[in-house]
């Protein structure tokens, strides 16, 4: 099984290309579906849910060409069905996005159930009351798959719950060629949901008001082809800023909107980093001992909870106690018992970790848990003493391109081992 052998104590110096963000480029493969005409997509991540999401794709007929690693020419004309029950579809959870896309252009859709990091419950009901409310009336989960069948689509007036990225993408798509007006009230305003409205206006769909609480939209009768190019990650971004944090380093993180970051800028500061932004690369300096701090995850542009595993890590290493509440998903916090096991002094009760500051971190034998969890914990084997073995790092690279190679040009010391045997040499060469 593939591992990430870590030597920790380097300070990360110099510069790091943050790619496209994987999260808008879900919503944006399963919306170039929606027109027959092609769709060029540009600055896609070349990460395992974008993968899944293409094979799920060409499974019903969709023509994906790789132009190059990050470049994909998409020709949804040939689709031949509107079921998509691959069992590898179950991996990811943006598969949900099919069902508004198919749902939108054909009227019909049957997804298997997604799957996705175990973080917590993850209902799909806002999907669903979505798509009932815009005329799908069975919208529904029956034997494992999502289903949604309408006879005409039709705008309609939709409140959300909560604050939900995937319902806000998915009733977008459903929505775009319904006859009529469309409102998503209490939509959700991250980047990669504006990121998704900008493409469909791209393709012709008139979608108004993306990145503010209220979404309009007009439906149109057809979308047509058009280029794009996705926006920079803002997690991935995020995960290179507070790797510069933990190890004292000095990280410029190139080709991002530095807007995108403040939530994540501002708590870099508080915690006593030094933070320069230009128009498009921030750059963090940790010359002086971290700072506790308190934060709670919320929507954007609240501090995200895709970023609450490696803040955590961080001020598992600031001196005092600081307080991290989780407030988007229930289940959130497992990592945090292999960070024990690194030496950290966290406690976590509910949704919240109390987190006592030690001086260092000792490399351990980790497991991954989920996605950011995964990046979180080879943040802590980076500041650590010692060597460390990261396991399950198939979680990681579901979103993270070439992420230990990024580390290593920054001066990490870490590696991607196949065996034991391996994982004993580098321990070995590294002392
Ligand atoms: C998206 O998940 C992201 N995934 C997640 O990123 C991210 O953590 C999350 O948004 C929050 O920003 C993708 O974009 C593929 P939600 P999603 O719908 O859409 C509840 C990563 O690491 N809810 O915004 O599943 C839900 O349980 C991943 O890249 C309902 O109750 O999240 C949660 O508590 C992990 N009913 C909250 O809302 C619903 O119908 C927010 O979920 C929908 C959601």
């Amino acid at each position: 099984m593939e591992q990430y052998a870590i030597k920790g104590g380097n300070a990360l110096v110099g510069e790091v290309e943050i790619g496209g963000a994987k999260n808008a480029a879900l919503g944006i493969l399963a919306a170039s579906l929606m027109t027959d005409e092609t769709v060029l997509i540009d600055n896609l991540p070349d990460v395992r849910d974008i993968n899944v999401m293409i094979q799920a794709m060409e499974s019903i007929g969709v023509v994906v060409e790789r132009i190059d690693r990050h470049t994909v020419k998409v020709n949804g004309g040939s689709t031949h069905s509107t079921v998509v029950d691959g069992d590898y579809i179950k991996k990811i959870r943006a598969s949900y996005y099919l069902v508004g896309a198919l749902l939108g252009k054909y009227s019909s859709a049957e997804v298997k159930l997604p799957g996705g990091c175990n973080i917590g419950t993850r209902a799909i009901d806002q999907h669903l009351k979505g798509f009932r409310a815009l005329g799908a009336r069975d919208a529904g989960v029956s034997g494992g798959m999502i289903v949604a069948h309408a006879d005409h689509l039709k705008g309609a007036h939709i409140y959300l719950d909560m604050v939900t990225v995937g319902a806000t993408i998915n009733l977008m798509l459903a929505a775009v060629m319904a006859e009529g007006q469309t409102t998503i009230e209490n939509a959700a305003k991250e980047p990669h949901v504006v990121d998704v409205a900008n493409f469909l206006n791209c393709m012709g769909a008139s979608i108004k008001g993306a990145g503010t609480d209220v979404i309009r939209i007009r439906g149109v009768a057809g979308l047509h082809g058009t280029e794009y190019t996705i926006i920079p990650d803002q997690i991935e971004a995020g995960t290179f800023m507070f790797a510069a944090a933990v190890t004292k380093g000095d990280v410029t993180v190139k080709n991002v909107i530095p807007k995108h970051l403040e939530s994540i800028t501002s708590k870099l500061v508080e915690i006593g980093c030094e933070v320069e932004e230009s128009d498009d690369a921030v750059r963090v300096v940790a010359s002086k001992p971290l700072l506790h701090t308190h934060v709670k995850t919320l929507p954007y542009p609240g501090f995200p909870t895709d970023m609450q595993p490696q803040i955590t890590v961080a001020l598992g290493l600031a001196e005092g106690t600081s307080i991290v509440t989780e407030s988007i998903f229930e289940n959130r916090f497992k990592y945090v018992e292999e960070l024990v096991r690194m030496g950290a002094g966290i406690k976590v009760e509910g949704n919240t970790a109390i987190i006592e500051g030690v001086k260092g971190y000792t490399g351990a034998g980790i497991t991954a848990p989920d996605l950011r969890a995964g990046a979180a914990l080879v943040l802590a084997a980076l500041a650590a003493d010692g060597v460390s073995s990261v396991d399950d790092i198939k979680y990681i690279e579901r979103g993270y391109e070439d992420f230990h190679l990024k580390l290593q040009s920054l001066g990490a010391e870490i590696e991607k081992v196949e065996s034991e045997r391996e994982l004993q040499k580098f321990r070995l060469r590294v002392g």
